[in-house]
């Protein structure tokens, strides 16, 4: 392909040609004054990235940087400032320079509109605006640039074009880009374009094309010279494919991502013309007809098929054998099953890359895939794919570079002494059996890159020479195993590029031993090990790009080192559930981009530093340790973004700070065993993410790990997956459903003192506990507006005289909540209060207490336990794979809405309970 496809290369080159190699040529050249100033008003409108136009001064404009002028009439030709990354409105005195024939500034960040006289250079042949931050409506005055060959405004500007008519008079067009161009209103775009005879690359992905009138689809003009069409990533439907008849030069066509439906073999059918030079078909992510594949054979030549995500079953064609030149097959996510499928596909000995992820095959490891000897990528994960894989498999897949089995029964049955024939980049093992032996034959995958055999029953310690691999390993999991023994106490540094992120995950085993200093990473996880000794060795790390560091469930001891000035990047710290002790370091609070801070459950003693530069502090949790001092006020007053603030479980004392109801976005507040003081302040009621039903709740970026895999990565306009990956990185997200809990536990303290009125406007406050406390007086009686509270404990208080109030929730909780009070009378509580008749409907109430056996406090006490065990105490259990944080959100959201519906059930019962009694 001319146009766009080589378009970076081609950029670099021509731009190295003309500034390093051919410059020399034009040195006698004598701009002309006029567009001179031209130029230089152009040059002061650009604001950004100037170094790249320094040469842009004296009277030879010619010579300068970017510039090509005619040999005779000294007029500026053409202007190519490419990926410089300019920046500012582009200025129309470009437009003065009558004489260009190329205007390309691909890859920079001009913003604003294009200027409409940009439609008087009528000499242009080459225009390439793409990849900047234009705006607004294409100027339909481009219509007149009738010598226009090439016109690229695509990737990313945020253009529109109410219609396409003015296009159809470009008519010696070649290649045309209007990617991400908001099309939606251009219902002429495909009429407009049929015009246009000479086409040869057309892309209009991501343009919000949409079906026209059925009736109505023009016939690509039958002269059209089309090779290659992309109108990925829109809502076409499959009446579209009628206008692609004829278009026999077609060798690229990519409709990933539309509305095209009914049968695939239909839409197959559609495509096929009697001379049919299609190499490149992409009709991923289309909801088609659950059916199994059909015969592809009037694409003969075809090289690369996409049908991933497209309802795709067993049994795999026969005919599949004859598209002898196929090297690219993805027919991920779909439904494919039993073995057959790989059976028939492995005849297609040309493949170069196999990717059937997310699939239900079965079977054994087939033997045949040893015939693909130029396969490079192999995709298996997340099948039912068991048995064993040997030697046999693998002994002529030399040229395997990506090598994914994830999510199968596969084990691997490889002798130790086996020499592979591959170097590996990636391998992907996560819950395969590999073990118990540390796999021997990675001693020779000396290039790999990404490394994840996590869940892999390995119960070994680390052979030394897995030390040499590490130098490469940008992503290493080897989580979830039983490794054991400790680490070395020198790790090699890490020559990886520094644009990749960079991640090591040793957490979930048996690891002991001292803690070696790290190279430079921008995570690392080795939570639930048996570490020992201190963290004295982390002051020598190559620290200054982490991000993420998680050393929580060891059984760590000693000081924390006052170094923490060296971990700028932190974001994400979690030291929980070891024995650490001593003072926290004042350095602490030079984290300035830490946004959560774990250290419950250790032994710290003395105040919490200040931490009122971290104002990006969204969690801290300090619960369980000997902390003591008064509650810190700057926090309320410095930490806005405070989400949980968890001081539970220390000797905190003193009065709560009423600056603490400043901290607007506060969804968990637990401050329960302590020695606090004091009364609750009426204040709490400022808290908006706790008074306002509608305030948008956060969901809180936390701890659970989220590697982007196959189902993840996804594929934009004509990057892929690998591309994306490197862009992307490994992206982690830390994320919890936390957003949806909203608690205040202030129980075992000595706060004295009424239950102020006021709480009764925290109507988006799920748990309140205030048990074991001197509180007394009565319980506010308004307390029935708290809508959203779904446990409540007031017991072992001192509240007295009089009636628990009736509201919907209160006579819910079940006398467990209320004791302790022994002046409290009326229901739920059976003390009747004086005055109270007995009620005649009593039975009744009982009755359906016993339906709701299971829906008591005691649930309620058991859902906020559970929680809190599951999302503090065990360890970290978020930290692992995807599917499993999944299972267990999924298993959240499921509580929660049944949380929800009991409690629609509860209310309605109750209601009729009290139009029984009125
Ligand atoms: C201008 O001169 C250079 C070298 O002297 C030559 O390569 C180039 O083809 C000429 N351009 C035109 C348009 O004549
Ligand atoms: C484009 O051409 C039309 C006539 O075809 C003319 O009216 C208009 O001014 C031209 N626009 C520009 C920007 O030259
Ligand atoms: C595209 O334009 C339409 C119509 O102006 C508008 O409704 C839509 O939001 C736009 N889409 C995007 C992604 O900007
Ligand atoms: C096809 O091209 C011919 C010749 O340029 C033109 O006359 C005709 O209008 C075009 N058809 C459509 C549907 O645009
Ligand atoms: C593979 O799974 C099938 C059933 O799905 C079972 O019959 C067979 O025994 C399994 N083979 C091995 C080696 O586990
Ligand atoms: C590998 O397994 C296949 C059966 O799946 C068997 O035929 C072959 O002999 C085995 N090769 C080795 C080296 O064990
Ligand atoms: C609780 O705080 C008071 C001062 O407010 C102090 O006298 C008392 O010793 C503290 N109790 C404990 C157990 O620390």
């Amino acid at each position: 392909m001319l146009c766009f496809g080589y378009k970076f290369l081609f950029c670099l080159v021509s731009f190295l040609c003309f500034n390093v190699l051919c410059a020399e040529s034009f040195h006698t050249n004598k701009c002309v004054e006029k567009e001179r100033r031209a130029l230089l008003k152009f040059r002061d409108a650009i604001n950004l990235n100037r170094d790249g136009i320094s040469s842009w001064k004296g009277e030879e404009c010619c010579k300068w940087e970017g510039i090509l002028c005619d040999n005779f009439t000294h007029h500026v030709t053409s202007l190519h400032l490419i990926l410089l990354g300019f920046g500012g409105k582009l200025d129309s005195s470009i437009c003065e320079l009558q004489h260009l024939t190329s205007l390309n500034l691909f890859g920079n960040q001009f913003e604003g509109k294009i200027p409409k006289c940009i439609g008087s250079l009528d000499k242009l042949i080459e225009l390439n605006l793409g990849f900047n931050y234009f705006v607004g409506v294409i100027p339909p005055s481009l219509g007149n640039l009738s010598n226009l060959q090439t016109f690229d405004l695509g990737l990313f500007n945020y253009l529109t074009a109410n219609d396409l008519e003015w296009l159809s008079h470009l008519s010696n067009l070649r290649c045309l880009d209007l990617s991400y161009v908001n099309l939606t209103l251009a219902v002429d775009w495909l009429s407009s374009i049929s015009k246009i005879r000479y086409l040869y690359e057309l892309n209009l992905n991501i343009c919000g094309l949409h079906q026209v009138n059925p009736k109505s689809i023009p016939l690509l003009n039958t002269s059209i010279s089309l090779k290659s069409l992309d109108l990925s990533y829109n809502e076409l439907q499959s009446s579209i494919l009628k206008s692609f008849r004829n278009m026999s030069q077609l060798q690229k066509l990519n409709l990933n991502s539309n509305q095209l439906s009914g049968k695939l073999s239909d839409n197959i059918q559609q495509l096929c013309t009697t001379k049919n030079d299609l190499r490149n078909l992409d009709l991923s992510n289309n909801p088609f007809k659950v059916m199994s594949l059909p015969d592809f054979s009037c694409f003969p030549f075809l090289e690369t098929l996409s049908l991933r995500n497209t309802n795709v079953v067993s049994p795999f064609p026969k005919s599949f054998v004859h598209l002898s030149s196929l090297s690219i097959l993805d027919l991920g996510f779909n439904q494919l099953n039993g073995s057959q499928p790989i059976f028939e596909i492995t005849k297609l000995v040309s493949l170069k890359t196999l990717y059937l992820s997310h699939n239900n095959l079965s079977g054994p490891f087939p033997h045949t895939i040893g015939q693909l000897s130029d396969l490079n990528e192999l995709r298996l994960s997340s099948n039912k794919l068991n048995g064993t894989i040997n030697e046999t498999h693998l002994s002529n897949l030399s040229e395997l570079k990506y090598f994914d089995v994830t999510q199968n029964s596969l084990s691997f049955n490889l002798s130790s002494n086996w020499v592979p024939p591959f170097k590996l980049e990636t391998l992907h093992a996560s819950s395969c059996p590999l073990g118990p032996k540390f796999p021997t034959w990675l001693k020779h995958q000396r290039g790999l890159a990404d490394l994840n055999i996590s869940n892999c029953g390995i119960s070994d310690s680390f052979p030394k020479w897995f030390w040499n691999l590490s130098s490469s390993l940008r992503y290493l999991n080897v989580s979830h195993n039983k490794l054991n023994g400790p680490l070395p106490k020198s790790l090699p540094s890490l020559n990886v590029n520094y644009d990749h992120f960079r991640v090591w995950d040793f957490s979930f085993n048996n690891l002991n031993g001292l803690l070696p200093p790290f190279p430079k990473l921008d995570a690392l996880f080795l939570s639930n090990n048996m570490f020992t000794g201190s963290l004295s060795s982390l002051c020598t790390s190559s620290s200054h790009s982490l991000r993420y560091l998680d050393l929580s469930c060891n059984l760590l001891e000693g000081k924390l080192s006052d170094c923490w000035k060296k971990f700028q990047s932190l974001e994400v710290l979690n030291l929980a559930n070891n024995n650490l002790s001593g003072k926290l370091p004042n350095s602490l609070g030079a984290l300035r981009q830490i946004e959560s801070l774990h250290l419950n459950n250790n032994k710290f003693s003395g105040e919490i530093p200040s931490l009122i530069l971290c104002q990006n502090l969204k969690l801290i949790d300090v619960g369980d340790n000997n902390l003591q001092g008064s509650l810190p006020m700057w926090l309320g007053h410095h930490l806005h973004q405070l989400i949980v603030l968890r001081l539970r479980a220390n000797k905190f004392q003193g009065s709560i700070p009423t600056s603490m109801c400043n901290l607007s976005l506060l969804q968990i507040l637990d401050l329960s065993q302590n020695n606090i003081t004091g009364g609750i302040p009426e204040c709490f009621s400022h808290i908006v993410a706790l008074s306002n039903l509608k305030f948008p709740r956060y969901i809180f970026h936390y701890w659970s790990v989220q590697v982007s895999d196959d189902g993840e990565v996804y594929e934009i306009g004509s990057f892929n997956d690998k591309e994306i990956l490197t862009l992307k990185g490994y992206s982690r997200e830390y994320e919890t459903n936390l957003g949806y809990w909203t608690t205040i536990d202030l129980s075992c303290n000595h706060l004295t003192g009424e239950i102020p009125e006021g709480i009764t406007k925290l109507v988006a406050l799920a748990a309140f506990n205030l048990s074991w406390n001197n509180l007394k007086g009565f319980i506010p009686s308004n307390i029935g507006h708290m809508e959203s509270l779904q446990s409540l404990d007031l017991s072992r208080n001192h509240l007295s005289e009089g009636n628990i109030p009736i509201s919907t929730q209160l006579q819910t909780f079940g006398p467990s909540s209320y004791v302790g009070n022994s002046r409290l009378c009326g229901p739920p509580i059976t003390n009747l209060c004086p005055g109270d008749v007995t009620r005649s409907h009593d039975k009744h109430v009982t009755n359906e207490e016993d339906e709701d056996k299971l829906i008591t406090f005691g649930f309620y006490v058991s859902l906020v336990i559970g929680f809190f065990i599951g999302f503090w105490g065990v360890c970290g259990t978020l930290v692992i794979k995807t599917s499993w944080r999944h299972a267990y959100f999924k298993f959240f959201n499921n509580i929660n809405d049944w949380i929800h519906v009991t409690q629609e059930v509860f209310v309605n019962r109750l209601k009729k309970r009290f139009q029984v009694e009125d």
